[in-house]
């Protein structure tokens, strides 16, 4: 690799505050941020719009190969800051936000065909270094030898309680104890699934954000990211 710039794979579980504090990390390093649980939740919205079950593994493998083949999937800048995501031409950034996409989403991603073929799109985005790759299984399969790589979690009801708060945020009007549920469902699912199960990296940094603020765990990262770049940059000039 030529860039001195590291690649950050960013993994753990839903409600973790991993979206926030990714897209604070890529900001405060000036890095490009590549949200990857978009991806599977713009198959899971593409799959229900063609009539797929997100049961149907042959169906929506196919979908998924037919989507990457032809680039569509694509992220715009946008005034707002956050990018706007392109699903085949359309903007779904809002529509793949929902609960019922983020079901869909777990179901699609542990479809091993879904996995295939969004896997090179990830890592082109990451070739160049200088990115922020979120989601499950950045640094244990997508990018496997990224140089800065964190495992970010917390407690089951601190997670129910942020992803609560977000949904309220939203205009939807969520029970807390189903939010729960929902989120124990999906953790059981992301972390029992035969192919790319979510864990941490053997090499990954352990970052428990149960009784920290987003502020403390962004620094935390930077930190980290920027001792890892200064080590790639002294090597190189070694
Ligand atoms: O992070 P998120 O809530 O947007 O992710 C939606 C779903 O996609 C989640 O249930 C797990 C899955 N996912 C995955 O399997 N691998 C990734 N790299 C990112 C997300």
């Amino acid at each position: 690799m030529t860039s001195v710039e590291p690649r950050v794979a960013i993994d753990g579980p839903a409600g973790a505050g991993k979206s926030t504090v990714s897209r604070k990390v890529a900001e405060a390093l000036g890095y490009l941020l590549l949200d990857t649980g978009a991806l599977y939740r713009s198959i899971a919205l593409a799959a229900r719009a063609a009539g797929h079950a997100w049961v149907d593994q042959d169906a929506v493998s196919e979908l998924a190969r037919g989507i990457a083949a032809r680039d569509g999937i694509r992220f715009e800048p946008s005034a707002s800051g956050a990018p706007r995501l392109l699903l085949d031409g359309k903007d779904v950034s809002t529509a793949i936000r929902t609960q019922e996409i983020a079901e869909g989403a777990s179901q699609v991603s542990a479809i091993p065909g879904v996995r295939d073929a969004l896997l090179e799109l990830q890592r082109s985005v990451a070739r160049a270094g200088g990115v922020v790759l979120e989601g499950r299984d950045i640094g244990t399969v997508v990018l496997p030898d990224a140089e800065a790589k964190f495992y970010l979690t917390a407690s089951i009801g601190v997670r129910a309680e942020r992803r609560f708060q977000e949904l309220l945020g939203r205009g939807e009007q969520p029970v807390l104890a189903d939010v729960e549920r929902d989120v124990r469902q999906r953790d059981a699912r992301d972390t029992m699934r035969p192919v790319a199960p979510l864990r941490q990296a053997t090499d990954a940094i352990l970052v428990d954000s149960t009784n920290m603020s987003i502020v403390e765990v962004v620094s935390e990262i930077v930190a980290r990211v920027r001792a890892v770049r200064d080590m790639l940059a002294s090597e190189k000039t070694r």
